[in-house]
């Protein structure tokens, strides 16, 4: 696939000089094949890494643009993961005041996440993803055989994402995962490719539905309320974020039994495939106090009140409004969390 890019982006009449802007360590896995694919020019290379997510690295980008002398009518083709797709996605959202942008992920998480949906941006020294814009992709170039390379760690915290695709909107979706994991970690691209396909529509079609994160974009967060918290107090440096997210899920799955919403044989469910994807980081260590206290402080708290989305079934979900610190702090001390704060 990303071996036809050029064609593809023919057939989209994306025109104009195409910039790549990847990294280093992107570059020397695929850079040829891509090289090869859209023909000459040398990549923007930046570093990846959530550190380097920043507007210094924008900057880069801009210069080496503004150097080569990019123009309106250029595109900016963003290989990369997460990374590179919300830097890049932001240069190219605000290169004078926006040209076309091409995404070609190159992990799980960007091919089911990242690059759909329009959001790009960086993070601050003071806070993750505080700068940013929607910006869409004219094209977003998927291709499995990429994923070869990732190191499993970083495949698994994709696989996360799938997970939650299936908890808010496909029992087949999550029932594939859980019954063909072997093939999936072989990275087999007959049982991967219908993964990402649906994993990509469901995002699409939320997204499509609600560009701005008015209501509905927010069933995409399912899991990311504790999740976001987890990654907090441990200043992002524990989990990748899709481990977070695991555990998030167990938590929203608790939190849903306990209310009667949801039945318990759908939770064991959701506690087996979890465990079959593999160990996660341990929590038993993280004061559940400082956890509520980064729940609170998450963007997710209108008005005082803690919207939560609950799964009701594997593949349907409803958001509350009043979900109270309580039920989490039992959620949290089920998950083994610490109870005090020495
Ligand atoms: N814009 C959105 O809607 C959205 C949604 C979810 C997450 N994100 C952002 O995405 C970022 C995380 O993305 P990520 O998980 O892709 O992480 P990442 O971009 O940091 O990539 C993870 C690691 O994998 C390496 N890598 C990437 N592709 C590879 C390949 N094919 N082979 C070998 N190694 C490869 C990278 O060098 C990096 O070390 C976060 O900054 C998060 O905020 C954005
Ligand atoms: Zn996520």
């Amino acid at each position: 696939m990303a071996d036809r890019l050029a064609t593809l982006l023919d057939a989209q009449q994306v025109g104009g000089r195409r910039f790549i802007v990847s990294s280093p360590v992107i570059w020397r896995f695929h850079g040829d094949l891509v090289t090869r694919a859209l023909g000459g020019g040398e990549p923007i290379l930046v570093a990846d890494g959530e550190r380097f997510k920043n507007l210094q690295s924008v900057s880069r980008i801009y210069e080496a643009l503004i150097r080569a002398g990019a123009d309106r009518g250029s595109t900016l083709v963003a290989v990369g993961g997460g990374v590179i797709g919300d830097t890049a996605g932001f240069a190219a959202a605000t290169y004078l005041r926006g040209i076309t942008l091409v995404h070609v992920p190159t992990t799980l998480l960007a091919q089911v996440d990242s690059a759909i949906g329009g959001k790009v941006g960086v993070n601050h020294a003071l806070g993750k993803n505080l700068i940013g814009a929607f910006h869409q992709p004219t094209v977003v170039a998927i291709d499995p055989l990429l994923l070869r390379t990732l190191p499993r760690r970083e495949f698994r915290s994709g696989l996360y994402e799938v997970v939650k695709y299936g908890m808010i909107a496909s029992r087949s979706l999550f029932d594939l995962v859980a019954g063909q994991t072997k093939a999936v970690f072989a990275r087999d691209p007959a049982v991967l490719v219908p993964a990402i396909v649906e994993s990509c529509q469901i995002k699409a079609d939320v997204v499509s539905k609600d560009e701005r994160e008015g209501g509905l974009r927010r069933i995409l967060n399912y899991g990311h309320t504790v999740g976001h918290a987890l990654e907090a107090v441990t200043k992002y440096r524990r989990f990748r974020h899709g481990e977070a997210i695991a555990y998030g899920m167990l938590a929203a799955a608790d939190l849903a039994v306990a209310r009667g919403a949801l039945a318990d044989v759908d939770r064991q469910a959701l506690v087996r495939l979890i465990t079959q994807l593999g160990p996660l980081p341990p929590v038993g260590d993280l004061p559940i106090d400082d956890v509520l206290e980064a729940v609170r402080r998450d963007k997710k708290v209108v008005h005082g009140r803690l919207h939560f989305v609950l799964a009701t079934a594997i593949g349907a979900t409803v958001t509350v409004d009043d979900v109270t610190e309580e039920e989490i702090r039992a959620v949290l001390v089920r998950l083994g969390l610490k109870q005090s704060r020495d």
